[in-house]
């Protein structure tokens, strides 16, 4: 561990940025759901289920995470999944969120796109009413589905736009290159939406090219394979191009084989505007706290590093210039009092 505490860097005001609301679903809230609904489960109680997160790659994960969200059915399961993931943000002082969902997960299983929006957006309402923490939300296009699914999706969005400020992509990398979806982003683009996009995680550094290139999106999530490629690095390092970082879904999912070998504080120190986020907290082991704890252990993260972090995800936010001057103020009054 480096000279930073666990409780210091749980109190570090913090920002998430690559978040699957589908991904914080706790095995205890997905057996009560799974009971509330009805549905019979291929696990036997919640250590049974805890067991089967053992992933040697994205793939591994995928067909469990999917599998899981099918307790998902009424607009109260999805409101009561953002607001338990609301509630941990509460307890390691997260401030401003930017969730992805996936409603195409739920839509071909025949939930109502409506049904999943309006639980989510009305738990992050009560999360800035209640809890003091502001939100984003986005909606991700699964890759591994067809482009039409995507427009698809994209219509289905329509009369809820002004609840989503950008659109995303995730799911299965390798072979569904960025530029699959360029026709959909630029749709999407012209509707007024912000574009993220999964990129360099298990894919190679052409799809961190494309993502920017072809979908013009304005943060890379993940990007650690960037570091494969020099003129991407300098590309990112002089537009100051976002990479939401995911240290513990990296070493779940073996795209590191261990975290001492993590790249993002040596991308960090090279001026890449790296952040820290959970991805899948659930199945990762860990929220946001332990991400940054993992790399106090690891990688000898500093103070200084740990606020640069912070830094770098308010810079990347979509949140209003108002919020992140707040956001900013509140991440220089800690640093002032927790020396
Ligand atoms: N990568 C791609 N798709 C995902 C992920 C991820 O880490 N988490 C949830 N969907
Ligand atoms: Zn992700």
């Amino acid at each position: 561990m480096s000279n930073i505490s666990s409780d210091w860097l749980n109190q570090l005001p913090k920002i998430e940025l690559h978040l699957h609301i589908e991904g914080s679903l706790e095995p205890e809230l997905l057996f009560a759901l799974a009971q509330r609904n009805q549905i019979k489960l291929p696990y036997a109680n919640v250590e049974e289920l805890r067991q089967a997160y053992q992933f040697s790659k994205l793939q591994d994960f995928l067909d469990i995470y999917y599998q899981g969200a099918d307790v998902l059915q009424q607009e109260q399961d999805f409101y009561d999944l953002t607001w338990a993931y609301l509630t941990k943000c509460k307890q390691q002082n997260v401030v401003h969120v930017e969730p992805f969902f996936d409603p195409q997960t739920h839509t071909d299983r025949g939930i109502d796109f409506a049904t999943v929006i309006n639980g989510i957006s009305r738990a992050l309402v009560d999360g800035e009413q209640k809890l003091g923490i502001s939100s984003k939300l986005i909606m991700c296009f699964l890759r591994h589905l067809s482009e039409a699914a995507a427009f698809e999706t994209l219509e289905q969005a329509l009369p809820h736009l002004g609840q989503i400020v950008a659109i995303g992509l995730d799911s299965s990398e390798q072979g569904n290159p960025p530029e699959k979806f360029s026709r959909v982003f630029a749709k999407a683009r012209e509707l007024g939406l912000l574009a993220v996009a999964h990129a360099g995680e298990e894919g190679p550094p052409e799809y961190i090219w494309t993502a920017i290139n072809d979908l013009q999106v304005s943060r890379i999530d993940h990007g650690v394979r960037a570091m494969d490629d020099q003129q991407l690095m300098a590309q990112l390092v002089t537009s100051r191009m976002p990479l939401t970082v995911c240290p513990l879904s990296n070493t779940k999912l073996c795209v590191f084989p261990d975290m001492a070998e993590h790249n993002i504080l040596q991308m960090l120190d090279l001026g890449v505007c790296v952040t820290v986020n959970s991805d899948d907290p659930a199945y990762f082991g860990g929220y946001m706290t332990e991400n940054f704890v993992a790399l106090a252990e690891s990688l000898q993260l500093s103070k200084d590093q740990a606020k640069r972090l912070v830094e770098n995800s308010i810079e990347a936010s979509f949140a209003e210039d108002a919020r992140k001057q707040e956001l900013m103020a509140l991440c220089s009054e800690f640093s002032q009092t927790h020396i």
